[in-house]
């Protein structure tokens, strides 16, 4: 059932997955096989963003309701994983973008950026927002 906690439990299994294809796209970085790099992070990114926007469509369309049983740490606790998540989602196509036209310094550089945000994502997402 589409319930908040089932939701949110889908969530962190979403976001522990795509985490392993980022660090694989990271390995193949290492091994400088670079467009095997852009072509793991090219589907990091739609798996994602579909992720997001499907997100989006349950809490929005769906069930506005979804998380009104939230108390409010738990609120909290949703904004802070918000303020690591949304950054993420929208640096994810200018890191591919960047990427594809080889623009470096704005590709390390925003490497830097990403990589607390995803971080941060993971951490608030899969150990402290509540799943049941
Ligand atoms: C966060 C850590 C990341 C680091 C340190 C990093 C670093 C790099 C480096 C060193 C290259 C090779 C540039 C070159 O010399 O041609 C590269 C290419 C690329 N990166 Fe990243 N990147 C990161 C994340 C991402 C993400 C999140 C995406 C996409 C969502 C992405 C997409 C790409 C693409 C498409 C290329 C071009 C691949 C090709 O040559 O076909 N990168 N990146």
């Amino acid at each position: 059932m589409l319930t908040g906690p089932n939701i949110i439990l889908i969530l962190k299994a979403a976001v522990g997955l795509v985490t392993v294809l980022w660090i694989a796209s990271l390995v193949a970085l290492l091994r400088k096989r670079y467009r095997l790099h852009g072509q793991i992070n090219l589907a990091f990114m739609i798996l994602t963003l579909v992720a997001v926007f499907g997100l989006e469509f349950l809490i929005r369309v769906y069930d506005p309701d979804m998380f009104k049983y939230f108390d409010p740490a738990t609120r909290r606790i949703m904004a802070i994983h918000l303020c690591f998540s949304v950054p993420a989602a929208v640096l994810l196509p200018v890191m591919y973008v960047t990427g594809r036209s080889r623009w470096r310094r704005t590709h390390y550089t925003l490497a830097a950026v990403f990589s607390l945000c995803w971080i941060g994502t993971f951490i608030t997402g899969i150990f402290y927002l509540p799943h049941s």
